[in-house]
């Protein structure tokens, strides 16, 4: 018959089987979730180009002399050079850029710059308002929200305001081509996730 009482072999079988299914449920899931995350939420990564926040996905990568000494932020975005993705799918990516003399720039910051640029997080650690202010006169990063500052000479240490922590860094180098390439992803946590 074939409703006959299950034998332990069977029941040994059908809890292997649901085990199975459980593993790829959970684990087996999980990874192909991760592999599968839109390129465009994730963070900037090694070796992504950087564009203009207003420029078009086939805008030519962003050069040193792209971004003015001195001046107020340019706000960009990573382009992941395999697929061609602007990483524009969250707003935790933008980054700002700036120029300066290096000889102006401490020694840490310093090395996370290329061709006297340097990259930011463009998100406030105090509550995710968008960096978009720039103090001339002091040279200091403003968060026009609560009006956070950040110093982006000394690594983007907060220089006032109720932010507390630093604007992450985003090490840069230059492509082969002489753009602003990503380096090393994110110094830390952006945003207000715990760092
Ligand atoms: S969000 Fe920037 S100071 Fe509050």
């Amino acid at each position: 018959m074939t409703d006959a009482v299950m034998q332990p072999k069977d029941v040994r079988t059908r809890r292997e089987t649901l085990g199975l299914g459980l593993a790829l449920s959970c684990c087996g899931g999980t990874a192909w979730a991760q592999s599968t995350a839109p390129v465009r939420s994730q963070r900037p990564a090694a070796g992504d180009l950087l564009v203009g926040t207003k420029a078009g996905p086939d805008a030519a990568p962003l050069r040193p002399d792209d971004i003015v000494l001195a001046a107020p932020q340019v706000m960009a975005w990573a382009k992941d050079p395999a697929s061609g993705t602007v990483r524009d799918g969250s707003r935790l990516n933008q980054i700002l850029l700036l120029r300066f003399d290096p000889e102006s720039l401490d020694a840490e910051t310093l090395a996370h710059a290329a061709g006297g640029v340097l990259a930011f997080s463009a998100t406030c650690t105090h509550a995710q308002c968008p960096v978009s202010e720039w103090r001339q006169e002091a040279g200091i990063l403003h968060c026009p929200c609560h009006g956070s500052e950040f110093d982006p000479r000394a690594g983007g240490k907060v220089v006032g305001g109720p932010a507390p922590r630093r604007l992450p860094p985003l090490p840069l180098r230059l492509s082969a081509e002489g753009g602003l390439e990503v380096a090393q992803p994110f110094v830390g946590k952006v945003g207000v996730q715990a760092a």
